[in-house]
């Protein structure tokens, strides 16, 4: 597939090693241009751009940039996305540590919709809740004991479906965790982010999630 990244740090860094190795055509972007993206390239194949060029014709864009500057990505950022393309937000709201005060989050919007609402296309939540170095060794064959399960929510079924395929490439399970509305229940601060749980236990996580942002998750 064509995949294009928007933003090459810890998760797009990682991911970028993880799909090129699979045979994907990746190609990347950050905020400081292809130019800075030279070691990347050269140690994984991929192709650095600008956004809104990683974007063309791509079938799958991951969105992986921290949550304050969503809304500082060019205006029409994924226009020459496939019609069909999946849209993946990777991200979470750190309002404390680094994104400062979000105020429809804090309200009660979920993380991924107000993200949804910036880039103007659906996206898939999903790579948001696993520490970005096991994307990189933790991947295991289907089957395989310890295999970790990631919730994939979103409300396009087609693209849902891709990108949990995508998750099963990448060695992990993937669970659907329902439509975007629900998506509250992978995000910082819940049972099951960060636990690294396999997929009976991820189901259990989801459900036993409280909607109310903790205290240490609000601005
Ligand atoms: N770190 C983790 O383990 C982890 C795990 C799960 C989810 N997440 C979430 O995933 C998101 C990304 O996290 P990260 O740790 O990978 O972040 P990071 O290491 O800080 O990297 C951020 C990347 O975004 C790029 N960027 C920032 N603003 C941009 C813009 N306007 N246009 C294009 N690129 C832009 C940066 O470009 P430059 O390099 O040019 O500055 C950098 O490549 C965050 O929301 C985070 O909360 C992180």
């Amino acid at each position: 597939m064509k995949i294009g990244i928007i933003g090459t740090g810890n998760i797009g860094g990682n991911l970028t090693r993880r799909l090129t190795k699979l045979g994907h055509d990746v190609h990347i972007a950050n905020s400081r241009g292809p130019e800075t993206l030279s070691d990347l390239a050269a140690e994984t194949g991929a192709k650095p751009g600008y956004a809104a060029d990683v974007a063309q014709g791509a079938d799958v864009v991951i969105v992986t940039i921290p949550q304050k500057n969503i809304p500082l990505l060019p205006a029409g950022v994924l226009d020459g996305a496939s019609s069909h393309a999946a849209i993946i937000d990777t991200g979470n709201y750190y309002p404390q540590q680094r994104d400062g005060l979000i105020g429809p989050i804090e309200a009660g919007l979920p993380e991924s919709r107000w993200v949804e609402q910036h880039l103007g296309r659906p996206v898939i939540k999903v790579f948001n809740g696993i520490y970005s170095q096991h994307i990189l060794d933790r991947g295991l064959p289907a089957g395989s004991p310890g295999r970790i399960a990631l919730p994939v929510a979103g409300d396009d079924q087609a693209a849902k479906a891709v990108v949990m395929q995508l998750v099963e490439e990448l060695g992990f399970d993937a669970v659907d965790a329902g439509g975007l509305d629900e998506s509250w229940r992978q995000q910082p601060g819940t049972p099951s982010y960060g636990a690294d749980a396999g997929r009976d236990d991820l189901r259990r996580k989801l459900e036993e999630a409280s909607p109310e942002r903790p205290a240490n998750f609000r601005a």
